[in-house]
This record gives structure tokens, C-alpha cells and sequence, in this order.
């Protein structure tokens, strides 16, 4: 009875318009909102003419070698921008190690990757198009394939029209950089750090209160809570070889040092309710569950049932809108264009 009386006085209290404004202040020392415009890139002037080509190249298979999988096999933007898979599949159906990370809001995350090996996305993209287990392709093979449809000559043009020869690997990389800076989602959370009260339901800002009161926001904060900063992935607990894979060692690959064994970039979590399963390794299917594993192993503290509960209610806050995308129409092959190697 007492319990129950405490939680609905918690709950007029936080709906209070002072309480949001107090609770609205508290998380803004934590996190941002979205940025209402597209974000400018160094090195990489966003335009029109870069987006449109992005997006093709983001949709078009023949960036692999095999003619089937294009960057939307693994990261379907009506899904989440992942796969929904434990570790993705790719060339010859092989399953590679890592479970495919959402594209939304990736642009604002300081470098890519679980391991933040790839410094932004045009680095980044050159990584699955080459990756035997993902597109298996070489960048003269692509270049051959995409100077094979004149279509795509013009749109290189249009898109860098200062270059001589603007089909190239690099300029496919910073059109598709292009594209996935408009991928950004406003959810609900966004709404109530600007200003709207109603935007969040009682149960979600109790939810982010734990989520601050508990230290979640020691790694996940910033406008994309996470995907700013390094941690063990066991900091204080090594969550068991089902979770953790020995295999993979994180930042370790990247860095060669000690200190970066089973250190991963602090996972991004806008869209998190779109994007099970869970972790580098895809093994946690239950956001309540990755939540409660989380809370073992970054804060040495069992999350109960109730208080998992409402971190997931907020979570979910954090499902934004994603742009509406037309569906590129894709140039044809033509008699020159390389054959799918499958
Ligand atoms: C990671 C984009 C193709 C599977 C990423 C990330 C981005 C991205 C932006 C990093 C996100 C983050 O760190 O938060 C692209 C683009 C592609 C492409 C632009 C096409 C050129 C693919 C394909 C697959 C795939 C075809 C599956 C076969 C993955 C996986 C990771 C990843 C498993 C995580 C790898 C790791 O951390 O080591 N991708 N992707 N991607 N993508 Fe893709
Ligand atoms: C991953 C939530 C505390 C660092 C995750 C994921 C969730 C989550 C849902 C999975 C993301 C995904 O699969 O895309 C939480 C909650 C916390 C918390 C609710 C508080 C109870 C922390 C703290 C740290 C941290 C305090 C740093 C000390 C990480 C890292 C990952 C991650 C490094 C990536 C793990 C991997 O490699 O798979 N977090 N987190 N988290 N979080 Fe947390």
C-alpha cells in the first residue's frame, strides 16, 4: 500500500510542470537534441546533388561483387537501419562476427563502428563495400561498374563538378556520407528536452531519471546517448562468453594496446527499441534483459523487474521519425558493365 502510494505521488509529481521543468533540466545537462538541419560534414560539403547519388549508391547491389547485397541488405531503413540479425549475413551467406549497428543518427556519432575504427562514414564506407564477409568487392570493380552506366557519370558530375574524374571510390564514399547525414530520426525524448511536457509519459520520465540516477549517462549521453566515448564492456562485471565473445577484443584490434581489450564504443542508443538483438555479439534479444545485463556489468548493480521496466518505457522515447525516403530508381547495366560474381 505504502509502495503504491509513493509511486502515484512520484507519478502526480512528475507530471507536475514544474517537475518537467526540473527533470527537463536535469537531462539537459546529459543530452542534447537533434540538430532541426541536416549537419554539415568536414571535408564534405552536404548538397542536393551528393544526397540523391548517395542514396542510390546506398540502395544499388551492384556495389558487391555478387550483384546482391547493397548497403540496405544490412541496413534496412524500415527496420531500424540494421538487419534484426545476430551478426549479419553477407557474401556467400557467410555470417561475419558483428551485429550490424543502426545508420540512423550515425553521422553524429564521433567515429564508426562497435570498435570506432573507421574515424567517420566516408571512412567507414569503404569498409563493408571491400569486407569478404559483407560485399566482397575491389574499388576498381566498382568504379569499372559504376563508369559502365552513364547515368551514374552524370550524376558523379552533377554531385563534384569541380573533379576531372569524378567517378571515383572516394567520391562514392562521400556521396553516401551524403545520404546518411539525412538520416536523422526526431523522437518524442527530442520533443521534451525542447520544451514539450507531454511528451514523454509519466512512466518514460521515471524511466529517465533512473536512467540519470543510476549513472547510465556516465557513457550514454550526448545527443546520441553514446557514440562518443570508449569503455570495457565488463567494466565492473565480464558479462559471460554467451554475451561477450573471447574472440573479439574490441578497441584491442584498433589501438594494439592492453588497456583496450573488451573496450567498445559506448553503444548509441536512439532507435534501441527498433534494433534487437543486442550487443556487438547479437546475443541479447530482450531490451529488458540488455538493460539489466547492462547494469550488472557497467555498474555492479542488479536493475530489478520494475525499475528495468520504466529505463525500457524511456527507451522506447527515443524511437524517432525516420525521413521519408523515396525509392531510388537505379540506372540500368549496360553491355560493359562487370557480371555479378557470385
Ligand atoms: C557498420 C554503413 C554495408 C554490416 C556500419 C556502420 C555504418 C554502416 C555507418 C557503423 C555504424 C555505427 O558504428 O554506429 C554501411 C554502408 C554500407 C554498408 C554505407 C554500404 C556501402 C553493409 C553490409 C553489411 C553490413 C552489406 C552486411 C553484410 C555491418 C556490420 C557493422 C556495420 C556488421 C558493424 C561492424 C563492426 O563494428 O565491426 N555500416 N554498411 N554493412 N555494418 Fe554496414
Ligand atoms: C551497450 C543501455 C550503462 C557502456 C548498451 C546497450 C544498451 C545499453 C541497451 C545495447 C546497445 C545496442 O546493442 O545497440 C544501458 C543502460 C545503462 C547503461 C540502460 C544503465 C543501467 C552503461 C555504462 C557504460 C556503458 C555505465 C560505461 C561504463 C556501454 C557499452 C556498450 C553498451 C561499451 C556496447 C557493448 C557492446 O560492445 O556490445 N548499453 N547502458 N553502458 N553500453 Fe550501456
Amino acid at each position: 500500500m505504502k509502495r503504491l502510494l509513493t509511486t502515484a505521488l512520484l507519478t502526480t509529481a512528475l507530471a507536475s510542470p514544474a517537475a518537467a521543468e526540473d527533470l527537463r533540466s536535469l537531462a539537459l545537462d546529459y543530452f542534447e537534441p537533434l540538430p532541426s538541419t541536416i549537419p554539415q560534414i568536414a571535408d564534405n560539403r552536404v548538397t542536393p546533388e551528393k544526397i540523391e547519388l548517395g542514396k542510390a549508391l546506398f540502395f544499388d547491389p551492384r556495389l558487391s561483387a555478387s550483384g546482391v547485397f547493397s548497403c540496405y541488405s544490412c541496413h534496412n531503413l524500415t527496420t531500424g537501419g540494421d538487419d534484426n540479425m545476430e551478426t549479419s549475413v553477407g557474401h556467400g551467406w557467410q555470417k561475419g562476427p558483428r551485429n550490424s549497428p543502426t545508420v540512423l543518427n550515425a553521422v553524429l556519432n564521433i567515429a564508426q563502428f562497435w570498435d570506432g575504427r573507421a574515424e567517420d562514414l566516408k571512412a567507414q564506407a569503404k569498409g563493408p563495400v571491400q569486407a569478404g564477409v559483407e560485399m566482397a568487392n575491389t574499388p576498381e570493380n566498382v568504379v569499372d561498374t559504376l563508369n559502365s552506366m552513364t547515368q551514374y557519370q552524370e550524376w558523379f558530375s552533377d554531385a563534384f563538378p569541380e573533379e576531372a574524374e569524378p567517378v571515383s571510390f572516394d567520391n562514392m564514399a562521400r556521396a553516401i556520407e551524403a545520404f546518411e547525414a539525412t538520416l536523422i530520426t526526431p523522437s518524442p525524448f527530442d520533443a521534451f528536452l525542447n520544451g514539450d511536457d507531454m511528451a514523454l509519459t509519466d512512466e518514460q520520465k521515471e524511466g529517465l531519471e533512473l536512467f540519470v540516477d543510476k549513472g547510465c549517462t556516465t557513457c550514454h549521453n550526448g545527443v546520441n546517448l553514446g557514440g562518443n566515448g570508449y569503455y570495457p564492456f565488463g567494466l565492473v562485471e565480464k558479462p559471460g562468453a554467451n554475451i561477450l565473445p573471447e574472440s573479439d577484443k574490441g578497441r584491442f584490434a584498433v589501438t594494439e594496446t592492453a588497456y583496450d581489450e573488451y573496450v567498445f564504443r559506448a553503444a548509441p542508443l536512439r532507435n534501441i527499441a527498433e534494433t534487437a538483438p543486442y550487443f556487438h555479439s547479437g546475443k541479447v534479444w530482450d531490451l529488458k534483459v540488455a538493460v539489466q545485463v547492462m547494469g550488472v556489468a557497467q555498474l555492479g548493480e542488479e536493475v530489478s523487474d520494475e525499475e528495468a521496466d520504466k529505463i525500457v518505457a524511456f527507451l522506447h522515447s527515443l524511437t524517432g521519425e525516420v525521413p521519408e525516403i523515396t525509392l531510388p530508381v537505379l540506372p540500368a547495366e549496360s553491355a560493359t558493365t562487370p557480371r555479378p560474381d557470385i
